[in-house]
């Protein structure tokens, strides 16, 4: 197949474009490198720098099989900020990308959701029937193109799979988790470990969960990526999938913060904070439906091997 990776100088887009690579596809690397990083795009595929909001653009690349779109802005604290920036660049720029990709007749469409469209309000585990109540204009930008992704699919102009991510982690040896302005935990604890930072922060140590800090749900990279192939395969016979990606597994920020120590065999300074804003106690997935309806089986994503795999990547640096 021949394949458009839209954001693949990114953490989720190179490996997952590295994957397709191995596989036998043909990649096309769009990324304007606006937050990514030009050496990340694996160097088989064929890279085009640029926007996705670039329609003349998106026209003149041509004709797709596919399109796994992970371009857009990430941090939800930035997205309190900036908000009209996040409305731009994650729904405006995708509505230009769809138009283009409509008008060259892409028939398939995979799209970097978020476990952001649940909101702070969970219940766990978390299904995709699960109601979304988004609480920052980055969780409202994955669910409004998700709105929209499934009108196209229902009339008829492109087959949509909408995946909704929680915490992507881990890395490869290629593509390590390097983003700029980090602030997911697991690689801030390993700038801890490396002595790179002074200590980690854990917010909130009196929420309801057993040693009081919050929960997540982490899944290696490289399971997200092979998820990924995956979905574009199954909109061969579905016109429409809305699929939560997680392990299924919560750990506590303790629990992370305890695994870096274990397994890079350092130590540093832990420092706890008040809770901050929105957090919600606990987030985990139900992943049954994408291990039904893919056929996903997770590979990578116990604790250990996704903070031995970051720290692998981190100490490249
Ligand atoms: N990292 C996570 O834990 C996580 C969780 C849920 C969802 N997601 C989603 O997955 C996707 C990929 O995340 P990531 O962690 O790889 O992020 P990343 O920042 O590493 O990669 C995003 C890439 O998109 C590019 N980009 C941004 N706007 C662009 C535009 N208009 N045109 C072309 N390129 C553009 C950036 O330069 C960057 O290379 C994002 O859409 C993100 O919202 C990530």
């Amino acid at each position: 197949m021949r394949v458009l990776v839209t954001g693949a100088a990114g953490f989720i887009g190179s490996t997952t474009a590295e994957l397709l690579l191995a596989e036998g596809h043909e990649v096309t690397a769009l990324d304007n490198l606006v937050t990514g990083d030009r050496a990340n795009v694996p160097r088989d595929a064929e890279f085009v720098e640029g926007s996705v909001g670039d329609r003349a653009l998106i026209r003149a690349l041509g004709h797709f099989d596919a399109c796994i779109h992970f371009a857009g802005l990430i941090a939800p604290a930035d997205s309190m900020t900036h908000p009209e920036t996040f409305f731009t660049m994650n729904v405006a720029q995708t509505l230009e990308l769809l138009e283009g990709l409509i008008e060259n007749g892409v028939p398939r469409f995979v799209f970097s959701s978020s476990c952001a469209v649940y909101g702070d309000k969970v219940t766990i585990p978390i299904d995709e029937s699960h109601p979304t109540a988004p609480h920052s204009p980055y969780g409202e930008s994955k669910l409004l193109v998700e709105h929209g992704l499934k009108w196209l699919s229902e009339l008829g102009k492109i087959k949509t799979a909408s995946l909704r991510y929680f915490n992507a982690a881990g890395g490869t040896a290629l593509h390590p988790e390097r983003h700029r302005n980090e602030f997911h935990l697991i690689p801030l604890t390993l700038a801890a470990a490396a002595g790179d930072r002074d200590g980690i922060s854990i917010f909130g140590t009196d929420y309801d969960t057993p040693d009081g800090t919050c929960i997540r749900d982490y899944i290696h990279v490289s399971d997200l990526a092979a998820a990924h192939v995956l979905a574009v395969d199954a909109l061969a016979t579905h016109d429409q999938l809305t699929l939560n990606l997680g392990s299924g597994v919560g750990y506590s920020c303790r629990e992370i913060v305890d695994a870096v120590g274990r397994v890079t065999g350092r130590t540093f300074p832990i420092h706890e904070a008040p809770r901050r804003p929105g957090d919600p106690a606990a987030a985990v997935a139900s992943n049954a439906k994408a291990r039904t309806t893919l056929g996903w089986e997770l590979q990578h994503s116990d604790l250990d091997t996704i903070v031995a795999d970051a720290w692998s990547g981190y100490s490249q640096r």
